[in-house]
C-alpha cells in the first residue's frame, strides 16, 4: 500500500497495459519508446491524451492544453518569464512550501525586469502554515497582472477550492493562475475562471517530468517573444506540444491513466471517492485527539494529503515501523515538517484507507 506523496500510486490497469504493450504496441513490432513522435502510432496517443484532459477536466474551448516538460517547477519560472513585464505587479498567495518556491522564482525574474512580486502569506510563523489563503489575504488585486495560488499544498496538507475554503478571484483585467499539481482531476473543478492551470503529472495523472498546462488563449497570445523557444507557451501551442521531441512514454502512460480515470466515472466520481477516503483518515484523527493531531484548520484540510503528528518522535517512529510491517509505505511526512503524511491520490483505493484507519485506531488503543 503506497501512500507516498509523489511519484504516487498509479492505477494498476494503466501499468499493466503498459506492460502488455511494452515491446509491441498495436502489432507494430516496436515499443512506443521506439516510435517516431511524428508517426501515426504515437500521434494517435498524443491526441488522445490531449482530448482526455479536455474531456475529464471539462476544459473550455477558450483554453489550450499543453504537455510540457520540466515538471511543475519549470512553470514557476516560465509564468513570470512570459507574463511579468516591466512595471507589472503580481501577487503570490502562499500557504505552504510550493507557493514559497513559486514565489522565489518569480522574485528572481521580477528583479531582472523591473516588475514587482507581492507575497500574501498565511504563515503564522516562518514555515508554519495551517490554512489556505483567502480573498481577504490577497487584499486589493486591482491593476495586478496576475495572482498565483496553489490549490493543494502537498507538504502542509492544505487545500482550497471547497465551499469552506473557496478559490480567491482577481480584479477584472488580471489573470488567476493556479498550481494544481497535487489535486488536478482529483475532484470536479471549474477551470473557466483560471487563465492558467498547471499540474505536474506524478500525483494523480501520470509519471513525473510531464506537466499539464491549461492556458486561456488570450494569455497564450501574450507569451514573451524574447524568450528561447522552449520557454514560450505560444511556441508549444503552435507545435501541438511537439515543438521538440515530446516525452512520448510519459504521455503514453498518462493516456493510460486518464483512460482508467474515465472508466471510473471521471473527476466528479473520483472527487466523491477521494472525499470518503480522506474522511476515513481524518475520522480516526478526530476520534483520538490525545494521540493524533492535525495542525491544519478544518476548512483547509486537504483531501489529497492528510498530515498529522503524534506526541513524540519516538511514537512516530513506532507508528511508522508498525505501518511498514503491515506493508503500508510512504507515510513519513516531508523532512521539513516531520510527522506523518497520508497521500490519497486517485489510484489509492478505499480499502487501503480502511486498513490504515484500522491500524491507526489499534495503535491508539495500545499507545493512546
Ligand atoms: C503543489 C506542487 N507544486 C509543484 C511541485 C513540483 O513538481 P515537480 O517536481 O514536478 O517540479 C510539487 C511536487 O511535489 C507539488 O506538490
Amino acid at each position: 500500500m503506497n501512500f507516498g506523496a509523489g511519484p504516487g500510486t498509479l492505477p494498476l490497469a494503466a501499468l499493466e497495459r503498459a506492460q502488455r504493450e511494452f515491446i509491441d504496441i498495436e502489432g507494430t513490432g516496436m515499443s512506443v519508446l521506439e516510435h517516431s513522435h511524428r508517426g501515426s502510432t504515437y500521434e494517435k496517443i498524443h491526441l488522445e491524451a490531449l482530448a482526455l484532459v479536455r474531456e475529464l477536466g471539462a476544459v473550455p474551448e477558450s483554453h489550450e492544453i499543453l504537455l510540457l516538460q520540466g515538471g511543475a517547477t519549470m512553470q514557476f519560472g516560465m509564468i513570470p518569464m512570459n507574463f511579468l513585464r516591466a512595471g507589472d505587479a503580481a501577487t503570490y498567495a502562499v500557504s505552504g512550501t510550493w507557493g514559497e518556491k513559486a514565489l522565489e522564482d518569480a522574485k528572481t525574474v521580477a528583479q531582472d525586469r523591473g516588475a514587482k512580486v507581492l507575497e500574501a502569506s498565511t504563515a503564522a510563523a516562518k514555515g508554519c502554515y495551517t490554512r489556505a489563503a483567502s480573498q481577504a489575504d490577497l487584499g486589493s488585486t486591482a491593476g495586478q497582472r496576475y495572482v498565483h495560488i496553489t490549490s493543494n499544498e502537498t507538504i502542509h496538507g492544505i487545500q482550497m477550492g471547497s465551499a469552506e475554503a473557496p478559490f480567491p478571484s482577481i480584479a477584472t483585467g488580471g489573470h488567476l493562475i493556479c498550481d494544481m499539481s497535487s489535486d488536478f482531476l482529483s475532484r470536479k473543478a471549474d477551470l473557466a475562471p483560471f487563465s492558467l492551470v498547471y499540474a505536474g503529472a506524478q500525483k494523480n495523472v501520470g509519471p513525473s517530468g510531464l506537466c499539464v498546462v491549461i492556458i486561456r488563449k488570450d494569455l497564450l497570445a501574450e507569451s514573451n517573444p524574447k524568450l528561447p523557444s522552449m520557454l514560450r507557451y505560444d511556441v508549444a501551442a503552435k507545435g501541438g506540444s511537439m515543438h521538440n521531441t515530446p516525452p512520448t512514454f510519459a504521455v503514453y502512460l498518462m493516456r493510460n491513466v486518464l483512460l482508467w480515470l474515465k472508466g471510473e466515472g471521471g473527476a466528479a466520481a473520483l472527487g466523491e471517492r477521494n472525499a470518503k477516503k480522506a474522511a476515513c483518515i481524518y475520522g480516526v484523527i478526530n476520534a483520538h485527539p490525545a494521540l493524533y493531531a492535525c495542525p491544519v484548520e478544518v476548512a483547509s484540510r486537504s483531501q489529497m494529503n492528510v498530515i498529522f503528528r503524534l506526541p513524540s518522535e519516538e511514537l512516530e517512529k513506532q507508528f511508522l515501523k508498525g505501518a511498514e510491517e503491515r506493508k503500508m509505505h510512504g507515510l513519513k511526512g516531508h523532512r521539513s515538517v516531520g510527522g506523518m503524511r497520508v497521500s490519497l491520490y486517485n489510484a489509492v483505493p478505499m480499502e487501503w484507507c480502511e486498513a490504515l484507519a484500522e491500524y491507526m485506531a489499534t495503535f491508539a488503543k495500545t499507545h493512546g
